[in-house]
């Protein structure tokens, strides 16, 4: 390994330090560019931009890994529920089982809303998204714990983060009773995290909703595949929120609004409304195929290529197996499955996508299990965002934590007009 890079401009030469990787892509540090050089990087979607070093997770993009701490995400998906992965994520260790106990209680003792919440919910338009409320209501619960603010406090950070996870799914099944027009259901302490949130968003005053064991380990698995993932654009978000010194809660409320577009989060809701029109359109995939490569065509694929991910995506993979197995211990059918496979099936063979390396990502499948667990299409992206809270949370407790973190201020290129005289509006 070298331990220094070197630029040329022009005749000038300089050397840059190695910022070395445990395993990945190492870093060359070119802090002191601008000022050494008067040049600044031009980096479109950052896709070649380190803006930390972090501990979290591990994405290896050709091989189709990823991991959180060192652990595999399908080990952790088979083997361990959702609060484990939260603990593991923000304190960089799995608990012991004491230290599981006490955060499984201390998370339940936090789930109900203040009262005056509610009448935030009622304020909002009966057809309003999901994802607006819950940004929304998240933003709005920093009101209700301006105690809790400082960032450099690690009891009132600690206090935050246990609120924030511990409320979410109350937050987003009040969103949900509201949109359908049902009386919100409060939280039961007596159940584990996911059967507790399907119960909210299930249950009627007028009729007991028995949660299935099969659906709540399902939902949990689900959560634990979308706890983290790098410095993706809904986590870069909430970093650059937070490098501002914004409390988490107002951080974690624009990381939620980055997750809502349908290139990020928004993706899965996407995913089954473009299934649905092809089913409805007669279940041509190859025309919708067509339309993907077509450059004149503003159309994508939904739930296909990324980012990172160069072979294949490993959440896909985990999921689509999944979903056969949901479907089949709840003893349903979906259409849309076998649209799904099939329109995989012409992608991953069509050279254009063979090309650039365009695979189902996360979006492509869990939209599948997602109905199949009976949640409507709108509240996807809400699942999403409840999945990444532990991943929004960790990394902006690193970042707060990290003595180089400098409040998030990227240049430019400027290409604009040099200097001008006003001209007075009657010239004009
Ligand atoms: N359908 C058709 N063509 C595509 C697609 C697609 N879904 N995705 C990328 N391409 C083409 C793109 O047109 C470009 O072609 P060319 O080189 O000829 O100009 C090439 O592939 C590279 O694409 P890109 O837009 O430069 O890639 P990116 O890394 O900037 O974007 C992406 C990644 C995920 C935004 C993009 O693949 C996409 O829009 N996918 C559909 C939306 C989606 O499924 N998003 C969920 C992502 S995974 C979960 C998450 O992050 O939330």
């Amino acid at each position: 390994m070298p331990d220094k890079a070197e630029i040329t401009i022009g005749d000038s030469v300089t050397q840059w330090p190695i910022d070395e990787a445990t395993i990945g892509n190492h870093g060359i540090d070119i802090s002191t560019l601008r000022a050494d050089t008067g040049f600044v990087t031009l980096d479109y979607g950052f896709g070649n931009t380190a803006s930390c070093e972090s501990a979290i997770t591990y994405i290896d993009g050709e091989a189709g890994a990823l991991r959180y701490r060192g652990y595999g995400i399908e080990d952790l998906a088979r083997n361990a529920s959702f609060l484990e992965v939260a603990y593991l994520l923000i304190n960089g260790e799995l608990p012991t089982s004491d230290q599981l106990t006490k955060y499984r209680n201390e998370i339940t003792m936090h789930t109900l809303l203040n009262e005056e919440m509610k009448r935030l919910f009622d304020a909002f338009p009966r057809a309003a998204h999901p994802m607006g409320i819950l940004s929304a209501a998240t933003s709005a619960m920093s009101t209700f714990y301006e105690n809790y603010h400082n960032p450099s406090d690690p009891e009132q950070v600690s206090e935050s983060s246990i609120r924030l996870i511990a409320k979410l799914p109350t937050v987003a099944s009040f969103a949900y009773k509201k949109s359908i027009g049902q009386p919100y259901i409060y939280p039961r302490n007596d159940l584990d995290y996911s059967s507790n949130f399907l119960h909210m968003m299930f249950a009627l005053p007028t009729h007991e909703y028995e949660v299935d064991p099969v659906v709540a380990r399902a939902l949990d698995a689900l959560l634990i595949l979308h706890a983290d993932h790098g410095q993706n654009c809904s986590t870069a978000t909430v970093r650059m929120a937070g490098s501002s010194e914004a409390n988490m809660f107002a951080s974690v409320s624009s990381g939620m609004n980055a997750l809502w577009g349908p290139l990020h989060g928004g993706a899965n809701q996407a995913v089954i409304e473009m299934l649905a029109n092809i089913k409805e359109d007669g279940g041509d995939y190859q025309k919708y195929v067509a339309e993907a490569k077509d450059k004149n065509d503003p159309f994508r694929l939904m739930g296909f290529g990324h980012r990172v991910y160069k072979n294949f995506d490993p959440r896909a993979n985990v999921l689509k197996d999944f979903a056969k197995d949901v479907l089949e211990a709840m003893g349903r059918q979906d259409e849309l499955l076998d649209i799904a496979a099939g329109l995989e099936q012409v992608a991953l063979e069509d050279d254009y996508f063979i090309e650039r390396k365009l695979f189902p990502n996360v979006d492509f499948y869990s939209g599948i299990i997602f109905r199949a667990l009976g949640f409507p299409v709108r509240m996807f992206t809400v699942l999403f965002a409840i999945g990444r809270l532990p991943g929004w949370i960790a990394q902006w407790k690193e970042m707060t934590e990290d003595p180089r973190t400098r409040i998030g201020r990227p240049r430019q290129v400027y290409v604009g007009a040099v200097d001008r005289n006003f001209v007075p509006l009657a010239d004009r």
